[in-house]
């Protein structure tokens, strides 16, 4: 697939297919205007087609193969319904496997340019490394109609390349999507410094949840510190939860959909995906990504239920379940990083808890954090892509309900506020850096998801890849 802008609609033209957006209530007149083909109103309407969203038909007018796709009522469209109007769109071209294809916008948003390109890109996306028979799409050239410079659009194909690189990362089967797998990863982006700590630096630096964690692993946990620009700015710091597979431990899960566990590395693989991002586009921005990285797997050596580890700040945890384990490890990161690299800010991703997904579903992260700026920096952001979130309270009650007897804090506050406790848990490691954390347990992949959006395939979302950019070109 390549993707070009181009001013120049009569070049356009000259492709073999016209994906031609249309709205309900202007209907198909205005694109034959647009495209001086006076034909298209009688062969839409002979074809059915009324501009109602998601519908898509192929029409022949005037010498031109043209996808009429819908975009519903002019009143009611958004950014999102573009997203998934193209998706559709692309998903049938890339079937009808023509080689030229022009591509119309509505012209209602100024980032519509970028949003196409960089949903195409999205959507052209498969998972198909294990498979003997490889996905074939045919070799697109998508010209895109549009004021926005060739700048524009190879940034956002850029964007997209980073979100599916999250995808591969998250999409690994677990036992080859490890720790190693993980730092080898990081190690390959150019421009990225790499540090890798090993158990006996848990050991040695007193990162009890690290250590308690991959103690019965058979992988080797890791800590991978990625740093990518200039030194002198302070730095954004960003930490993903890297559980390479979470069979709960000695607490552990149920069998059915533990295969999905697999995914408890998606926090990571964002960090990575955002990490390789800034060294795509040459971002001049400091940016610390940290990924803790371990398998939870019980054993005669595993950590128990009853244990009280240790972390880098010197704070103390009971564990009541080896289940609660993304904040243990994530409680080492975060100190070790506040610590060593004094951030401006903290954003932390995770696919922390059940909860989450409860309370919001699959389509909404939960953010909460110590900052009121920092969350309506990332709100807005999101508010620009398809990565939804949704704020939940961390307020002192959250903070005593995870109190210990034994320890300063317990692993886990029970059913009540799943999600909240666990951002409670996290709160004591951030120390007082504007921090925001994100659970991305419902939105990092689709398995669960009931109801389909269009651009994101079967697995691993990617989601934070874009959220973040976002966020980075808003500050
Ligand atoms: N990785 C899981 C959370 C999870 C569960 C994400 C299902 C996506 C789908 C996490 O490590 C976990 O097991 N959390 C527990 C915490 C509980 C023991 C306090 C949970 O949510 O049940
Ligand atoms: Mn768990
Ligand atoms: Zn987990």
């Amino acid at each position: 697939m390549n993707i070009t802008a181009t001013k120049d609609l009569n070049r356009a033209l000259g492709s073999e297919l016209i994906i031609a957006p249309v709205f309900e209530d202007s209907m198909p007149q205005d694109t034959a205007n647009a495209l001086g083909s006076p034909g298209i109103p009688e062969s839409a309407s002979k074809a059915g087609f009324n501009g109602k969203f998601k519908q898509n038909i192929f029409t022949e007018a005037d010498g031109h193969l043209i996808l009429l796709t819908g975009l519903g009522k002019k009143s009611e469209y958004n950014l999102e319904k573009m997203r998934r109007a193209y998706a559709e769109a692309y998903s049938k071209v890339k079937d009808a496997s023509t080689g030229s294809v022009a591509v119309l916008l509505p012209g209602t948003h100024e980032n519509e340019g970028f949003e196409a390109a960089y949903i195409f890109k999205v959507s052209h996306y498969y998972f198909d490394r294990f498979q003997t028979e490889k996905t074939t799409f045919p070799d697109l050239q998508l010209n895109i109609v549009t004021g926005v410079g060739q700048d524009v659009i190879d940034g956002a194909v850029k964007v997209g390349e980073a979100t599916n690189f999250t995808r591969d990362a998250a999409n690994m089967p677990p036992s080859r999507g490890t720790p190693s797998l993980f730092e080898k990863m990081a190690r390959e982006i150019s421009g990225v410094e790499v540090t890798a700590f090993g158990r006996e630096d848990f050991v040695r630096l007193g990162m009890g949840g690290l250590e308690g964690v991959s103690r019965a692993a058979t992988e080797p946990g890791k800590l991978v510190i990625m740093e990518y620009g200039p030194k002198d700015q302070k730095p954004l710091l960003l930490v993903g939860k890297g559980i390479t597979f979470d069979s709960g431990g000695i607490s552990i899960k149920p069998s059915e959909a533990m295969d999905e566990m697999k995914f408890d590395k998606c926090g990571a693989s964002s960090v990575l995906g955002i990490m390789k991002l800034a060294s795509d586009l040459k971002l001049n921005k400091h940016i610390i990504g940290m990924m803790p990285l371990t398998e939870n797997l019980p054993g005669g050596n595993a950590y128990k239920p009853g244990d009280i580890l240790k972390h880098y700040n010197g704070k103390t945890s009971e564990i009541l379940s080896t289940d609660a384990e993304g904040r243990l490890v994530l409680a080492d990161a975060l100190s070790y990083g506040v610590e060593k690299y004094d951030p401006y800010a903290v954003i932390d991703f995770a696919t922390l808890t059940g909860a989450c997904v409860i309370a919001l579903g699959n389509n909404i992260a939960g953010i909460m954090g110590t900052d009121a700026n920092l969350i309506s920096q990332i709100k807005k952001a999101s508010s620009e892509t398809w990565e939804n979130v949704w704020e939940l309270p961390i307020d002192q009650d959250f903070m005593d309900q995870i109190k210990s007897e034994v320890a300063d804090i317990k692993n886990t506050g029970g059913r009540p506020g799943g999600a909240e406790t666990a951002g409670a848990f996290l709160r004591n490691f951030v120390g007082e850096k504007p921090w925001a954390h994100l659970d991305i347990a419902g939105v990092a992949w689709t398995q669960a998801k009931t109801v389909k959006t269009p651009y994101l395939p079967h697995g691993a979302t990617g989601f934070g890849v874009r959220l973040i950019y976002q966020y980075l070109m808003g500050n």
